[in-house]
């Protein structure tokens, strides 16, 4: 599996169902997306519609019930190393950073390099030259704790992008941030995605910041719909008539 490829992949998504808890918590009924190399897309959706469950599927970090997924050349019902997938085609972003508190800017973003056919040096060098993309060559040696939310959810792009996914998966990147503060890593995030020509999924709540994707979808029953859709008519039995 690639490391090094860098552009974008086409994700799609077919028919995918996944419930929790035996069949009681349906989450995703009948999830069909399709997203083009390079995209950028944004999902919205009311808490607890399935968005996270979607992206958790389509980072290989769980399993549809049923239907295909497939990233590039990837299909993640077949993988045969996960993990491999997770740290090389894809990177992650979430809503709260996940950063290593007793770790600097430049460690945090070395982390998903390590043991990854490259030196300490290569990876220093290439830490800093993502740390320097973001915003955040003078604060390479500051630790999560002394920095803003915005400034921890630059470092953890940098370290999203450590490994030049094809593929990245924002979770609420910008939920636990002031909107001017959202609006920016939103801008990065675009701004990253032209420069390297990552398919890029972005889950939000915002309304701005998914307005600024090249289309914008949402979650509705358990499916993915675009966002200007008109609600689907009723289509369950009718009342009694009185
Ligand atoms: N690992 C899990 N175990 C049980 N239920 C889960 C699990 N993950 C998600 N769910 C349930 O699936 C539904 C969708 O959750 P989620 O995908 O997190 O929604 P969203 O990200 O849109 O807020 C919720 O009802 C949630 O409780
Ligand atoms: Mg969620």
């Amino acid at each position: 599996m690639s490391a090094s490829n860098g552009h974008g992949v086409q994700v799609v998504i077919e028919h995918v169902r996944k419930s929790f808890e035996g069949g009681l918590i349906r989450s995703l009924e009948d999830v069909t997306l399709g997203i083009e190399p390079g995209e950028f897309v944004s999902l919205m959706g009311p808490s607890g519609s399935g968005k996270s469950t979607l992206l958790n599927l389509i980072g290989a970090l769980d399993r549809p019930d049923s239907g295909s997924i497939r990233v590039g050349p990837h299909r993640i019902e077949n993988l045969r190393n996960p993990s491999e997938y997770r740290a090389g085609v894809v990177g992650f972003v979430f809503q709260l950073s996940n950063l290593i508190p007793t770790l600097s800017a430049l460690e945090n973003v070395q982390l998903p390099m390590l043991g990854r056919h490259n030196s300490r040096k290569e990876r220093e060098a290439r830490a800093q030259e993502l740390l320097e993309e973001v915003g955040l060559s003078h604060r390479l040696d500051a630790n999560p704790g002394t920095l803003s939310g915005g400034e921890r959810q630059r470092v953890a792009i940098a370290r999203a992008l450590a490994n030049r996914p094809c593929l990245l998966l924002a979770d609420e990147p910008t939920g636990a941030l002031d909107s001017v503060t959202g609006e920016r890593i939103m801008l990065l995030l675009q701004r990253l995605r032209e420069q390297h020509q990552m398919t890029t999924l972005v889950v939000t709540n915002d309304v701005v910041v998914a307005a600024a994707a090249d289309r914008a979808y949402r979650m509705r029953d358990g499916r993915v719909e675009p966002l200007d859709q008109p609600p689907t008519p009723y289509a369950g039995p009718l009342p009694e008539q009185a």
